[in-house]
């Protein structure tokens, strides 16, 4: 049972509140009572949900209820580029975000994309602990937010509705991406027909056949029942998907150094968690699928070798973030530091 509070729809006038009563209202005295908010797009069952659940805790009760967190989940305040806006305004304290908006404005975190940079999730869990990627995240001040941290979701795979058994098969299929460029591009270098769609809308979309397949992790796939409607569940670990941690600029300047520290070290302990969890539960949900009669095909790393040398050509030159994230982590994966 998550004791935590979970917005349903009473932000509009609190949100009101905040805006008129300015920045400068904001700053509070450091020991007075505050509740925080936190959006994401994941719905409540959702990992990432029941992470910021977990930090909202925590942090009440290290402060004895001083610090409190509200948390906004399934979209409530707008897509993941709305709730930056929110983010970047100071109206919303916190987001648990995708990469996507992101990457749309800061291209080293185009290096999130690179094709098979990890072989499975404890890998990606690992590299998403690299030293580069506080490098990366420190880029977000550049757009008025302050960086806290990865967490992670569980390794991309393909759900079709159609059946898939060698690359060509995948070739004209409307596949859903996240709404991002470094995406979309390699969908189009698969030789696909990239479809941006949001995860709230995916069952609908699939389920009558406005598009064919999906880039998904086996998560999503099992709670929001996409399986229903599948031809071929493709397991093909793909690419990392990070959860980025952040703060509003204004909202993080306006806490004391203590609070910073403490809500940092806590924060820290529910990334870490998040990220160690998928190592196991990744793999349970695709037995979980099998269970249910799922058609998962394994297709080992390199399937899509030639899209993925492709997108590396295009992109490589954009950000040395690249090279650096996969220097990581083929060090990690030798045992090599970098
Ligand atoms: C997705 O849009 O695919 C997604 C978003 C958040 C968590 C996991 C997946």
């Amino acid at each position: 049972m998550l004791r935590q509070k979970i917005c349903r729809r009473q932000f509009g006038l609190s949100l009101a509140a905040t805006l008129a009563a300015g920045p400068l209202a904001r700053a509070q005295a450091s020991d007075a009572p505050r509740t925080l908010r936190v959006g994401l797009i994941t719905p409540p069952p959702h990992n990432w949900t029941r992470s910021a659940a977990a930090f909202g805790e925590a942090l009440a009760e290290a402060t004895d209820g001083r610090l409190s967190l509200s948390i906004f989940p399934s979209g409530q305040l707008g897509n993941e580029s709305q709730m930056l806006q929110l983010l970047q305004i100071g109206a919303l304290d916190f987001g648990f975000f995708t990469t996507s908006q992101f990457a749309n404005r800061l291209n080293a975190f185009a290096a999130f994309y690179t094709p098979y940079v990890a072989t499975d999730a404890t890998h990606a869990a690992a590299v998403l602990q690299a030293p580069v990627t506080r490098d990366i995240l420190a880029d977000v001040e550049r757009i008025g937010l302050h960086g806290l941290g990865f967490g992670m979701a569980g390794m991309r795979q393909i759900v079709s509705s159609r059946q898939v058994d060698i690359i060509r098969d995948l070739k004209g299929l409307k596949t859903r991406v996240v709404p991002d460029a470094p995406l979309t591009d390699f969908w189009r270098l698969v030789g696909a027909a990239p479809s941006p769609i949001p995860l709230s809308s995916l069952y609908d979309a699939f389920a009558n056949g406005q598009i064919d397949a999906m880039h998904i992790d086996f998560e999503n796939t099992l709670r929001l029942k996409f399986y229903a409607h599948a031809r071929d569940v493709l397991h093909t670990d793909h690419m990392i998907f990070p959860m980025v941690a952040v703060a509003s600029r204004r909202s993080w300047q306006s806490f004391s150094t203590a609070d910073q520290g403490l809500i940092k070290s806590l924060l820290d302990k529910e990334l870490a968690a998040l990220r160690g969890l998928y190592a196991d539960a990744d793999l349970q949900f695709r037995d979980e699928l099998i269970t249910l009669g799922a058609n998962v095909k394994r297709f080992e790393a390199g399937w899509m070798a030639e899209a993925a040398e492709a997108w590396e050509e295009r992109w490589a030159p954009r950000t040395p973030f690249i090279a650096a994230l996969k220097a990581a982590a083929e060090g990690l994966r030798t045992g090599e530091a970098t």
